[in-house]
């Protein structure tokens, strides 16, 4: 890989940054400056210094968010902070969230530059499980359980496919519960519940193929994933 892109890419700075760090020999590669912006270097294995720092390179980076509400789940908008906003530690400059969460909802949300591990978590035939927990005003009954178990109207072409709805308590007209859907359409919790008459008032994803969010990350908070975990949600594809 050329060195200028290797150092564009870590974030160091733009092509043409790099290049004047390089002529200006702010940049070493195993202790001898460089040749110049084209020269080739063997990314884990040639040793890039800059300004005296090391800069390891990162092909892929994967992190696991809780997104708090209030923050939209795209690169960049004009109105509202996004999620991208929140990674602060990140080396590469191409990361974006893999799926989507409405800006009200919470929870698990997984940030990275990895395309293909992205398209194939998202692909509709792959049918990866996500499960959310919810608030939802009134009170949710067996026969929504049944109900979303068998499949329901939202107002799509098809119907849902069977999802998997557990109620974890129930009172006052308040409910809590857990649900795994396998598809992702558009607002697809929300319009699930109002197709049965009730409304979400809080919603939080929990976990997405195999992936459970940490539970001592705040809204907000954001860790890199564990080789572990890369290979767990990698194993489910
Ligand atoms: N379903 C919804 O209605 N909203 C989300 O953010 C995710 C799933």
């Amino acid at each position: 890989m050329r060195l200028d892109k290797y150092l564009a890419d870590m974030g160091i700075g733009t092509r043409s940054e790099v290049k004047q760090y390089i002529r200006k020999k702010q940049v070493t590669v195993n202790g001898a400056f460089p040749t110049g912006a084209q020269q080739k270097v063997e990314p884990g294995q040639d040793q890039v210094l800059f300004r005296g720092e090391p800069v390891s390179y990162a092909r892929y980076e994967y992190f696991m968010l809780n997104k708090p509400g209030g923050c939209v789940s795209a690169v960049t908008d004009r109105d509202c902070p996004t999620v991208l906003d929140l990674i602060e530690e990140k080396s590469r400059r191409d990361l974006f969230p893999a799926g989507r969460l409405d800006k009200d909802t919470e929870g698990l949300l997984l940030i990275t530059n990895d395309g293909m591990l992205s398209h194939n978590l998202l692909a509709p035939g792959k049918h990866i499980p996500k499960t959310y927990y919810a608030r939802i005003s009134g009170e949710v009954t067996k026969e929504d359980v049944a109900n979303f178990a068998a499949g329901m109207d939202i107002g799509e072409k098809k119907d849902t496919l069977p999802a998997r709805l557990t109620i974890l308590s129930c009172e006052d007209g308040m409910s809590e519960i857990e649900l795994t859907i396998t598809e992702g359409k558009f607002h697809q919790v929300k319009r699930m519940f109002e197709a049965v008459g009730k409304e979400v008032v809080y919603l939080k994803r929990i976990s997405m193929g195999g992936l459970k969010l940490d539970d001592s990350l705040k809204p907000g908070e954001y860790r890199a994933l564990t080789e572990e975990e890369i290979a767990i949600i990698k194993s489910r594809l």
